[in-house]
């Protein structure tokens, strides 16, 4: 494993926060299943820090619920770093990648990357995104009741092909689709959170033989697109990150080079992918169950207004975040909440618990867009995006994305129930609707 599994300070729970007895395979097996209540469970009896001891991890992650010590783990960069705890994902998207970069070089790379990803270029992409939303209304309307993830999750992968690879020829981008779906769904990348051993390539019916194979092809592919890019001189007229990417020059002209855009545009589509497809599938499915919520957020859109509808997307985002947590690494010895953090303890901000706090949340279990209009939430006490240096990059698109898809659907059809309410599980740091988000959509007349 990587240097930050290796350092990880084994169990003691004299230099850890409150844990439970429980053995390890059964609160990861309770975090898998039911990752909010679980934790929940853990807050109501121990506070708002306390320990789980779940695989990967070989201690125990620390967890913060509460809006204080998520802040103070999000932003406090001299306590708790990050990019270690993220190396997890190395094997899948290179070292090099900014989720994977700890400081000082991440900041260096953040900057670069930063401008692409800014809120008015990004939104220079809309016409885009609406058109690839139309070309795949027709299969989310056909049928009687439709797994929302799935759909999503084709949809989110063209768009980044898009913006981000700026790929235009259908042809290219079927290719590139064929390849990355395979190796970015979570099932795969779920390989990443087995024992070390077991990620290896150990014969033709193992994950680490699959999860190598699928590998090298989507690198390759990247690497021939980047090759391809860069000596195509009109790559300076183009709008997309890669183009944009490979003339980026910090303040010492210096850019990024081909490893390093390699791993960079790789962290991008895992970053990116599955996690905006959950946030559409979540934000659907809850309308469907939410009839008046959704009535009201019809109306207002008719109207021409998006007031509801960005107070739907944040409603959506704090009740079912698409990101269960970030998580960082202690470094040095430390407290948090009062309880001592061993140095190099994963230390995780768990938002989606945050999210759920009746102090900040009256009501927190109900879905109420309208509480967001009008009023700044405590600051800490809403961070789907996460917060701090590492605050997501691809916010704005994600954003972008999610509306796109709401505004074009409403406008032709209403969601509703294809079953009960969905429970959400865990897939490594996501949390996914149980069946994918069912649910039926009727043509509105
Ligand atoms: C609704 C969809 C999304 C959600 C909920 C989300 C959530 C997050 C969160 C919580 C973090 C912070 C992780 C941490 O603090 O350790 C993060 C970081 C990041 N996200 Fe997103 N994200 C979304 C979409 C995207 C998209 C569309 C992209 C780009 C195509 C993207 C690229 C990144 C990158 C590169 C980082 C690492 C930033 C850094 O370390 O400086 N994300 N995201």
């Amino acid at each position: 494993m990587s240097d930050a599994f290796t350092r990880e300070p084994s169990w003691d729970p004299r230099r850890f926060p409150p844990a439970t007895r429980e053995p390890r395979a059964v609160q990861t097996a309770r975090m898998l299943r039911d990752p909010q209540s679980y934790a929940r469970c853990l807050h109501r009896r121990f506070g708002p820090v306390f320990s789980v001891r779940t695989f990967p991890y070989r201690g125990a992650l620390v967890c913060a619920a509460d809006a204080t010590p998520n802040r103070a783990v999000l932003t406090d960069h001299e306590r708790f770093t990050g990019g270690d705890a993220a190396a997890l994902l190395a094997p899948a998207v290179g070292s090099g990648s900014l989720i994977c970069t700890p400081p000082p070089l991440h900041l260096r790379h953040r900057k670069l990357l930063l401008p692409p990803f800014h809120g008015a270029r990004i939104n220079r992409w809309a016409g885009r995104v609406r058109e690839l939303v139309h070309t795949g209304l027709p299969d989310l309307l056909s049928g009687d009741g439709v797994a929302l993830r799935p759909w999503a999750q084709r949809l989110t992968l063209d768009v980044i092909l898009g913006v981000v690879f700026g790929l235009t020829d259908p042809a290219r981008t079927a290719v590139f689709r064929h390849a990355l779906s395979p190796f970015v769904a979570t099932g795969n990348l779920a390989t990443l959170f087995l024992p070390k051993p077991l990620q290896r390539d150990l014969g033709p019916l193992s994950p680490g033989r699959r999860f190598h194979r699928l590998r090298a092809t989507v690198r390759d592919l990247t690497r021939e697109e980047i090759t391809a890019r860069r000596t195509v001189p009109d790559h300076t007229h183009r709008d997309d990150v890669l183009s944009m990417l490979l003339d980026a020059r910090d303040e010492h002209g210096s850019g990024l080079d081909d490893a390093q855009l390699l791993d960079e545009l790789m962290g991008l589509v895992l970053a990116g992918y599955e996690t905006t497809a959950t946030t559409i599938a979540w934000t659907l499915h809850l309308l469907a169950h939410h009839p008046a919520a959704r009535d009201d957020l019809i109306a207002d859109l008719d109207a021409g207004s998006d007031r509801l509808l960005k107070a739907t997307a944040k409603e959506s985002g704090r009740l079912r975040p698409a990101v269960h947590y970030a998580i960082r690494t202690a470094a040095h010895d430390t407290e948090l909440g009062g309880h001592p953090v061993p140095q190099h303890a994963f230390v995780a901000a768990l938002f989606s618990l945050t999210h759920l706090d009746p102090e900040l949340w009256p009501e927190p279990d109900a879905f109420r867009p309208e509480r967001h209009l009008g009023t700044d939430p405590v600051p800490y006490a809403l961070t789907p995006f996460g917060g701090g240096l590492r605050r997501c990059i691809g916010a704005s698109l994600a954003q972008l994305e999610t509306e796109t898809v709401l505004r074009e659907i409403l406008a032709v059809a209403v969601p509703e129930p294809a079953g009960p309410l969905e429970p959400a599980r865990l897939v490594s740091v996501t949390l996914v609707p149980a069946q994918g988000g069912r649910i039926r959509l009727r043509v509105r007349g």
